[in-house]
């Protein structure tokens, strides 16, 4: 099987992750529950990786990182946390539900006000609405850092600056660049960062987190064990154990760590560059196919490694299924959880087929694809003249 589905997860594991979960599973106690040589050795990997994260993205300190099953979990402990009832919150159009449904609860469930900043014919973003959108009570402006569809890449640092000159709360799903792209809190004015471990960072399914400011207060979605304080009525202040109720799944957050190192051993540059160059020998192979339509913004310097196109008025499942069936080619066609995204390009019924790289892949793979996408598209060209 040729897998090009990098963007939904990351298929195959490095073995170093591997090993680190079957270590952890052979050695791990429960963290943070009291002192064992089983539980310290649970709370140090815990710890590790901690770090890791802090350091991957500039945190002010591995104590403002906190671990959740993935982004869907960190992006709602954020914004349910942070939001409030009377509230005004900018996102866009390009966001995943893991934004855009939890802000549907909190508008219909808080009376909270929410607007989208658009998109343009090309799925980028258009800068020149945000601050025209800013009112006297916005609390929160999140958004992703790039689209999980088109690949287009958002400017963070100059969407930061105008949050931090506003007093606005800036909540980023990093979910797609994570592990990808240079991402540094302070730099771009990032106060709530949320992370998924189970793609680019090479971690298994099951990890993520978020990394918060020191000075930004969540108010806990979930309450329960910790570990400490148990006398307390409510959930400890002091983070992260304010945001992290019952047993942390400490073998994948090993594996998640072991991830980090094997992308910081081999050069998140070299391995990002590595899967551009299949995305892009890809693109300039199909672009001139007859019929072929391409959605996404290919004319900058950066963007995730993801190519999603459509051939005629083909349905975008019934060209993945041909992929899978006659082609051994794993793609993801449909909605991809982003509906605004659609409704903007309008492709809601047709949909699209994602083609998403990893440093994984080979150019063989990448010729093979583009020669299957070929082939489909003589055989539809010919069956609609
Ligand atoms: C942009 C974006 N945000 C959020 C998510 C949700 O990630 P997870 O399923 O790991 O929670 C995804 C996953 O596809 C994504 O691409």
């Amino acid at each position: 099987m040729i897998y090009l589905d990098n963007a939904a997860t990351s298929k195959t594991k490095p073995d170093e992750v591997i090993q680190a979960v079957i270590d952890a599973m052979q050695s791990a106690g429960n963290a943070s529950r009291g002192a064992s040589n089983e539980s310290l050795s649970s709370d140090r990997i815990v710890f590790q990786t901690r770090k890791k994260i802090s350091e991957l993205f500039n945190v002010s300190n591995p104590r403002q990182v906190v671990f959740t099953k993935n982004s869907t979990e960190a992006i709602n402990v954020a914004l349910q946390g942070i939001i409030e009832e009377g509230d005004h919150v900018i996102t866009s159009c390009m966001e995943h539900n893991s934004v855009l449904r939890p802000l549907n609860y909190l508008k219909r469930d808080k009376k909270v006000e929410v607007d989208y900043i658009h998109i343009d014919e090309n799925g980028d973003l258009k800068y020149e609405e945000i601050k025209g959108l800013i009112k006297l009570n916005t609390k929160v402006l999140v958004l992703n850092h790039a689209s999980n569809v088109t690949g287009n890449i958002n400017n963070l640092r100059h969407i930061g600056d105008i949050c931090r000159a506003k007093n606005i709360i800036f909540i980023v799903d990093v979910s797609q660049s994570a592990g990808s792209f240079e991402i540094d809190m302070i730099r771009d004015n990032i106060d709530v960062l949320c992370f998924t471990g189970h793609k680019s960072l090479l971690g298994p399914q099951g990890t993520g987190g978020l990394c918060v400011r020191d000075n930004i207060y969540i108010e806990p979605l979930m309450s329960g064990g910790t570990g400490v304080h148990t006398y307390d009525s409510y959930q400890p202040d002091r983070m992260p154990t304010r945001l992290e109720s019952g047993t942390l799944n400490a073998h994948g957050i090993a594996g998640l760590g072991a991830g980090i190192d094997y992308i910081n051993s081999k050069g998140m540059d070299k391995l990002t560059e590595k899967a551009t160059i299949f995305s892009k020998t890809f693109f300039d192979g199909v672009k001139s196919i007859d019929n072929i339509k391409l959605y996404g913004n290919y004319d900058t310097q950066y963007r995730a490694p993801i190519v999603s196109l459509n051939i005629a008025d083909m349905d975008s499942s019934e060209l993945s299924a041909i992929l899978s069936d006659k082609y051994n080619i794993s793609t993801r066609p449909g909605a991809h959880c982003a509906p605004l995204l659609h409704e903007s390009m309008k492709t809601v019924d047709q949909g699209m087929v994602r083609f998403s790289f990893s440093h994984q892949n080979t150019m063989e793979e990448v010729e093979f694809a583009i020669k299957a996408i070929r082939e489909v598209a003589e055989e539809e060209n010919s069956t609609t003249i």
